[in-house]
């Protein structure tokens, strides 16, 4: 059987002013069932996007699927059409927490009445006393004060962390057996922060959830997540299991977000000065996306994309260096 999400080959582009940019550029990852995988990367990285392809929420236009396959228990979820997401996928077996709450809270309901519209819609012949029941038990495992009261609020009525409760409460309501997490504490102070992770985890925990966890800062993800995947411009760059790329990270954008210099990890590599790249060279998706960043970069860097070198069975990295390394050993 294969993995419970699997992606191969997924590019999306964009289409700007001056044309089409490649904003995903995936070969393959894949989460096994009842693991949290981590995706962390910087602003712009393609995060979002990743998550919007694997819900079918991208926007068409200006977003555009190019190529690739997503498979969840076994089916391409390319191959279903709008309809199909919307009433097999989207909430029933795969729901999504983004980054900001009020995207997806409508200003002009009670929240309690939001709870109850997507609890109904799955569960088609509660009655209404059952309906008003499971709200109040959904709030309840969220863990907000005074449940009958906060039903009637508003979302402007709530402080940040409490709605995001509430979307918490709203994405593990129709069952879904995978969660997509999109930088659910962004907007959210630190000491709130560790407390909706800890009530997510809790729950995910406890109802055995597969959750893709999505966030800007890799300490957050490493403490999350058993395995995480380093994207950088769409690319994944670096994956393993949590332990080994906070142990022994390898790409030099993955030390760069560690805050590790690169002497302190690897000696051998000369770095190469005065190669300044094209505009074509930039506008290639043929290259390593991190080589205008690199203070490491050898010739063939400048000719083709790096190749996946598995450094062991827990962690592959997209490099030249440890090709080279490789090939040396
Ligand atoms: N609707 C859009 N139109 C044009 N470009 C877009 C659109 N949505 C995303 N992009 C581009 O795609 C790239 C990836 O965007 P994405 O939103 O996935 O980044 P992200 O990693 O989620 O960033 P953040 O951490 O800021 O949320 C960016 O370069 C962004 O400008
Ligand atoms: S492939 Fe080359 S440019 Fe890219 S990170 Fe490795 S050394 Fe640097
Ligand atoms: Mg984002």
């Amino acid at each position: 059987m294969g993995a419970y999400l699997e992606i191969k080959n997924l590019q999306v582009n964009v289409e700007i002013i001056e044309g089409c940019k490649r904003v995903l550029d995936i070969d393959h990852f894949c989460v096994e069932k009842g693991e949290t995988f981590g995706i962390v990367g910087e602003s712009g990285a393609g995060k979002s996007i990743l998550a919007q392809s694997i819900l079918g929420i991208l926007p068409y236009p200006p977003a555009i699927i190019e190529n690739g396959t997503i498979f969840f228990q076994g089916k391409d979820l390319l191959q279903l059409n709008g309809k199909k997401m919307q009433s097999d996928i989207r909430g029933k077996k795969i729901s999504m927490i983004f980054q900001d709450p009020m995207s997806s809270l409508n200003p002009v309901f009670r929240v309690g009445d939001q709870i109850r519209n997507v609890i109904k819609k799955h569960n088609r012949n509660m009655s209404r006393d059952e309906l008003d029941n499971e709200v109040l038990e959904k709030l309840r495992m969220v863990k907000l004060p005074d449940v009958e009261n906060t039903k009637n609020k508003y979302p402007n009525e709530l402080s940040g962390g409490q709605r995001q409760r509430i979307i918490i409460a709203i994405a593990l309501s129709c069952g879904a057996e995978l969660l997509i997490a999109d930088e659910p504490t962004r907007n959210l102070d630190v000491t709130i922060q560790a407390g909706v992770l800890k009530l997510l985890f809790g729950l995910k925990k406890k109802l055995g959830i597969t959750t893709l966890f999505i966030a800007n800062n890799i300490n957050l993800v490493f403490i999350v997540s058993q395995k995480v995947g380093v994207l950088y411009k769409g690319k994944i760059i670096e994956m393993g299991t949590a332990q080994e790329i906070k142990n022994n990270p390898h790409h030099p954008y993955t030390l760069d977000l560690l805050g590790i210099s690169h002497n302190e990890n690897k000696e051998k590599v000369i770095p190469v000065k005065n190669k300044s790249l094209t505009k074509e060279w930039e506008n290639q998706y043929t290259l390593c996306p991190y080589i205008n960043q690199c203070p490491f970069s050898v010739d063939q860097c400048f000719q083709s994309q790096p190749p996946v070198v598995k450094v062991n069975s827990n962690h592959v990295v997209s490099c030249f260096r440890d090709f080279m390394e490789m090939e040396r050993r």
